[in-house]
């Protein structure tokens, strides 16, 4: 297997962020390689490296540019091949716990913009953005320093490199909420509404931005794409698993020795990340973690040796979501650590659909009830009965991410809940009447 770091080789190097770095380092070499292809070629070469998106569901990047409705030769396009097509960057990174994109737009944004290029020339599009989260002004002046530096160079603007293609790119900074992260709220946001979801279908590839096909990527997946340029996709599929290849950047963060961004291979385990953040601060037992950030379920000490990749998480019954990896010790309530994450699923709740809106709400309420021993055996059955009525039935995936903590919570740690209850409503668990659906 080649060896990580590729994504965060540049980290260490002196004024990381500079073109000038860049370029020393066969950076801007791939998107000449790029223009030497067809878009049809760069599509078959992402599609055939297993890339898939890094934003959290993993969706297959070729397979995603590959829905971008083309003009047929030698017909007139009708329809959304007759439009404009735009390639938007998420880089609204907001799940708690996920510091990944931050890092790689401080330390290398040349790499992402250099990704973009290559992305977008492959969709056809001549007009990019990439969406910043509001509170992220570092980044956002950082990016906005590298297009302009990309711009001087000649990698971006009219006929670039004399292949006849045009692409402007222009950085945006959101306002600063979660909900924004969520493609198509992220699609409102840009076009001057309040961020909202959209109803998918019809996705963003058919109609996106201003109703136009759109390609919503992810940071980390448009700065992999230049490393697949230049090293293939063969190179690409020796990190890690067939199904999902590629080098990651693991956000490791809570009761570890040294806290931090940690490159390795996808598919890499939990216990293997862990020594390399130095273990579980000295005396002290891991009890719980997140795989992908507070929306995914967590996981226990049981699951330490499960491959860190999208199918093998899954079947352990969690998600690889951000690969947000907090972990917790035994000094850790994992009711109050529940309580806060579902805190934040109701502030940011963008109010739209009533189960998100009004459990999230609810949720809070019940645990707020119980961490503060004032809880009853029946809250227990009603902390179930309000995530059965958000899951599957919220607008977009913030109401399903709500629930995973509460409900992998009460599956593995059901005592620590029942510890907080006062004693005669542990006297009243057996007899508690389960609630209709
Ligand atoms: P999704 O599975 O609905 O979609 C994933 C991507 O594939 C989207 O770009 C979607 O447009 C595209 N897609 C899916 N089916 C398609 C089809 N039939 N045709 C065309 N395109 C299609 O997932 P979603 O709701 O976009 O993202 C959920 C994930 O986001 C969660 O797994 C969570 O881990 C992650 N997340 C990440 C955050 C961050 O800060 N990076 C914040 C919150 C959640
Ligand atoms: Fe808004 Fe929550 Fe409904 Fe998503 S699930 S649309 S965030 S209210």
């Amino acid at each position: 297997m080649p060896l990580t770091p590729v994504l965060t080789s540049r980290f260490a190097h002196e004024r990381s962020w500079t073109i000038e770095t860049y370029e020393r380092t066969e950076g801007w070499t791939a998107w000449r390689t790029a223009l030497g292809m067809t878009p049809d070629e760069l599509v078959t070469l992402v599609k055939d490296s297993g890339l898939r998106g890094r934003g959290g569901a993993g969706f297959p990047t070729g397979m995603k540019w590959s829905f971008i409705p083309q003009p047929k030769p030698g017909e007139t396009p009708t329809g959304p091949a007759a439009k404009p097509k735009y390639l938007v960057v998420n880089a609204d990174e907001g799940e708690p716990g996920t510091c990944k994109d931050l890092p790689l737009m401080m330390a290398d944004p040349h790499s992402l913009v250099e990704g973009v290029a290559i992305a977008s020339y492959a969709i056809r599009c001549h007009y990019a953005v990439i969406y910043v989260r509001g509170e992220a002004v570092h980044a956002h002046r950082r990016l906005t320093a590298a297009v302009a530096e990309a711009y001087a160079a000649g990698h971006l603007g009219r006929d670039v490199h004399g292949s006849g293609f045009d692409l402007d790119v222009v950085v945006h900074a959101g306002a600063g909420a979660y909900i924004c992260g969520e493609e198509t709220a992220l699609l409102d946001s840009l076009e001057g509404r309040r961020g909202q979801p959209r109803l998918k279908p019809p996705f963003p590839a058919v109609a996106g931005l201003y109703g136009a096909p759109t390609v919503v990527n992810n940071v980390e997946t448009l700065a992999s794409v230049p490393f697949v340029v230049r090293g293939g996709s063969a190179w690409f599929k020796e990190f890690g698993p067939e199904k999902s290849p590629g080098p990651k950047i693991y956000s490791v963060s809570g009761r570890v020795v040294h806290p931090g961004q940690y490159e390795a291979p996808m598919g890499t385990t939990m216990r293997e990340l862990l020594e390399m953040a130095g273990g579980v601060r000295p005396g002290h037992e891991l009890k719980f973690w997140t795989p992908g950030g507070s929306s995914t379920p967590y996981f226990t000490p049981e699951h330490l040796d499960v491959p860190l990749d999208f199918d093998s998480v899954a079947a352990a019954g969690s998600m690889l979501g951000t690969t947000a990896l907090m972990v917790f010790d035994e000094t850790d309530s994992i009711v109050e650590a529940t309580l806060r994450f579902t805190e934040f699923y109701a502030h940011e709740s963008c109010g739209k659909c009533t189960p998100c809106r009004e459990g999230t709400y609810w949720l809070v309420q019940i645990l707020e009830r119980l961490v503060a021993g004032h809880g009853t055996a029946r809250d227990l059955d009603l902390l179930t009965d309000t995530c059965d009525n958000i899951l599957g039935r919220s607008f977009c995936a913030l109401g399903d991410g709500a629930t995973s903590c509460i409900a992998s919570s009460l599956k593995y740690f059901r005592d620590d809940y029942v510890a907080l209850l006062p004693p005669d409503e542990q006297g009243r668990l057996g007899r508690t009447l389960k609630l209709e659906p």
